[in-house]
């Protein structure tokens, strides 16, 4: 990094009146001028001070500490900094009309505006509308202008930070964080698009998730003994439902020891994990942060009387378990993992095992000592990892969480705005961690299972995480409710973390907490087979929520569903790709389609997958609701009476890939190919697709196929022509059937691919 020369490159932005800044550390003159650099294309980061800005802890939002450059003469926004009681406060006025979005993972609807968020990871089991605090934190704010330019805000503070939109005052956006002083980052641009672009290019974008993980994953708070887990597979595949993961929720562990197996449950763990590939299923297996630390048995074993039922064998293969446990437990004393209390003892919190000591994710050494735990767990053929209750998530204390001034070690080398390494400032309390706990959590398990399998993709799900979090794994939207309302704030959540950051969001379909009934799984399923993570999950005791869980009409909207989910896989996946490139979410709210239309900014029923699809669900039981959508050629593709099933709407001038039903993805190679053509008021459509091997990193070096299709009328013929390609992936030689879509018909042509195909539209 480039130190930066302050007295070149500072400028005074604003004059701000900033008082009695020495109550906040690294300030200490009673009026400081503001300082910025520009950090990016369209970027600019502002300090309160030339002290704040040296005082400015290492950003765990930013992928790392950017190249500085003088900032820009002229910039649209300027922050205003002050405090207030004692914390630093940031000030951003908006001119009338704005639309506010981001704020990560909230309740309620798309727009922000007049709402409050405050940004401190929670375990918020059924939560309410008014939750101002969910699972993840994104001190981010979207702002969308009258004219459909756009900027963002990012408070680049790991700490509690109220992320005000409008509800203290109309015309701003405040942030007031607990903390030191923190920078301020302003993405300007053009359009929302290019501002979650600069978003991108800063914090980072999602890596390519293998494309197993972009099928449907079938989970349960927990599917156990392991035969329960078989039938599930073989429920799926009987009925021909498409299914690509079956899901290990906590009953699989020893009494929740987190790297064993219940040797009694799940007898050969390895065996059925093999079996499941065979069958097309990956899996997913839970781990979560807190490690049962007091005796070895506990309330959560299992009676002894069950235990001695079992037989020698098995109690063998628990006492191996166990036994593998004490050794992981020594291991992480021997190096001293732990987070600590602040007299420095180890802390101890109960979670599901009871009392729990919690490895100090911030600290690198911690998270190799993590990384290395998954190689025995990966051995036994697991897929994936599911890191849950990472706030983390404490019982039985009114903070749900641990004290704030529990002691934590950090990361000497990360470096500061200041272009320093911060060394021993690393060391910080919990109210300085909390909200990067679970994110740096999955970063250990993302590096574990990557270095354990460096030929293929990882795929970690994390419930806790922070912004710029995508670069470690994807996130759900945690234990929602089985209610309407519920079902219909999945939307506008999912989108909102996709305009933070995150392209890989989804709800748990159906609802976790309550168990709903067919009416609302089956409206849940229909559009939830449309989110880029697409995932059923139901709480303990709840009724059966697999797909034919409630009758032959419900599983038939369900097959429905999840066979369009993928037909349109080319197309998802060409999405994904694009936005482990861009930092663009896969699912975008409408108004993306047209961003100067202001009747569409509240739009949050419908979304938008990419540029070229809208996904029209019917949020209220009867489907009465008209939803807003944006002008111009929209063509409805493959129309159904069934309300659950959402309409989809295609853009006039988009080609879309797509391919045949299968079982689960890879299945069946893509053959036919199907171009999805739906021209614009001058004839003419353009798409691409993007393929790979799936999974592994050869797509890094060029081994892929991304093709852009166009089509032309011309005499009443249509022609879909190859018209770029990229990559070293040879094209396979397979036929193209080419669907032009019109406004009451649809005319069908064949080909070869890289051939031109003709429609002859009469
Ligand atoms: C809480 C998670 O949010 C939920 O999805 C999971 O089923 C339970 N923990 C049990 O592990």
């Amino acid at each position: 990094m480039r130190p930066m020369n302050l007295s070149a490159s500072s400028r005074l932005l604003v004059a701000a009146a900033l008082t009695q800044l020495g109550a906040i550390s690294g300030l200490s003159q009673a009026l400081a001028q503001v300082v910025s650099e520009s950090i990016g294309d369209r970027s600019v980061r502002f300090h309160a001070s030339a002290g704040a800005r040296e005082g400015a802890h290492p950003s765990y939002a930013l992928l790392k500490e950017p190249e500085q450059k003088p900032a820009p003469a002229k910039f649209p926004v300027a922050p205003v900094f002050s405090t207030s009681e004692g914390k630093q406060q940031v000030q951003i006025s908006i001119e009338p009309g704005t639309s506010l979005y981001g704020t990560g993972e909230v309740p309620g609807p798309l727009l922000r505006n007049g709402r409050q968020t405050v940004t401190w990871n929670t375990d918020a089991y059924g939560y309410g509308e008014e939750a101002t605090s969910l699972y993840q934190s994104h001190p981010w704010v979207l702002a969308v202008r009258p004219d459909g330019s756009a900027f963002g805000v990012l408070a680049d503070t790991t700490y509690r930070c109220t992320v005000d939109t409008g509800y203290t005052n109309a015309g701003e956006i405040r942030f007031v964080a607990d903390g030191p002083a923190f920078p301020v980052i302003v993405i300007n641009a053009n359009s929302p698009q290019d501002v979650l672009k600069g978003l991108g290019q800063l914090t980072g974008k999602m890596p390519l998730p293998p494309a197993w993980a972009l099928g449907y994953h079938q989970c349960r708070y927990s599917y156990y003994p392991e035969s329960r887990v078989r039938e599930i597979a073989s429920e799926f595949r009987t009925r021909q439902i498409p299914c690509d993961v079956i899901w290990l929720d906590i009953d699989y562990m020893e009494a929740f020891r987190v790297f064993t197996f219940d040797r009694g449950l799940f007898r050969d763990p390895k065996k059925l994990n093999a079996d499941l590939l065979g069958q097309g299923f990956h899996n997913v297996w839970m781990i979560d942060p807190g490690m049962k630390s007091r005796t070895a048995r506990g309330p959560s074993d299992r009676p002894e009387e069950e235990l001695a039922a079992e037989g020698p064998e098995v109690a063998k293969a628990r006492a191996a378990e166990l036994a593998k446990y004490e050794a992981i437990m020594a291991s992480g004393d021997q190096a001293d993992v732990w987070v600590k209390r602040a007299d420095n003892t180890v802390f101890e919190g109960e979670v599901w095992p009871g009392w729990c000591k919690f490895p100090d994710y911030t600290r690198p050494g911690v998270r190799q000592w993590w990384s290395g735990l998954y190689t025995d767990f990966m051995a036994e053929g697991v897929s994936g990892v599911w890191n849950d209750m990472n706030e983390p998530a404490v019982f039985n204390v009114p903070s749900k969480t641990m004290p704030e001034t529990n002691l934590h070690a950090g990361d000497p080398a990360m470096v500061k705005p200041n272009g320093k390494a911060q060394g021993d400032e690393a060391k910080g309390d919990h109210a300085r961690y909390h909200n990067v706990y679970g994110m740096q959590m999955i970063r250990g398990t993302r590096e574990g299972i990557q270095a354990i399998h460096p030929d293929k993709r990882p795929f970690v799900l994390s419930r806790a995480n922070y912004i710029g979090g995508q670069r470690y794994g994807a996130t759900w939207t945690g234990d929602n409710t089985a209610s309407w309302s519920h079902m219909e704030e999945s939307v506008p959540m999912s989108l909102n973390v996709g305009l933070s950051g995150q392209p890989f969001i989804g709800p748990d379909v159906g609802g976790f907490a309550g168990n709903g009934d067919a009416k609302l799984f089956s409206r849940w399923f229909g559009f939830g087979a449309m989110l880029p993570f697409s995932r059923g999950h139901t709480g303990k005791g709840n009724i059966n929520k697999e797909p034919w869980a409630f009758g032959p009409e419900v599983e038939a909207t369900c097959r429905e569903a999840l066979n369009r989910r993928y037909r349109l896989m080319p197309y998802l996946y060409t999405l994904f790709r694009e936005a482990s490139e861009n930092g663009l979410p896969v699912a975008r709210p409408v108004f993306f389609a047209d961003p100067k239309d202001a009747a569409l900014r509240s739009e949050d029923d419908a979304f938008m997958l990419g540029a070229d699809l809208i996904v029209v669900p019917q949020m209220i039981p009867d489907g009465s609701r008209v939803p807003t959508l944006p002008s111009g050629t929209w063509r409805e593709f493959e129309p159904t009476k069934n309300l659950d099933i959402p309409k989809l709407l295609v853009r006039g001038g988009a080609i879309l890939p797509m391919g045949p039903v299968q079982q689960f993805v890879g299945e069946k190679p893509l053959d036919p190919l199907t171009l999805l053509v739906c021209l614009d008021d001058s004839g003419k459509a353009k798409g691409t697709l993007y393929e790979d091997a799936g999974d592994g990193l050869g797509y890094q070096k060029g081994e892929f196929l991304l093709s852009t299709y166009e089509a032309t009328l011309g005499d009443g013929v249509v022609t879909v022509k190859l018209a770029g390609v990229e990559g070293k992936r040879a094209r396979p030689n397979r036929p193209v059937t080419v669907r032009v879509l019109l406004h009451d018909k649809v005319m069908e042509g064949t080909g070869t691919d890289g051939q031109a195909i003709s429609v002859k539209l009469k």
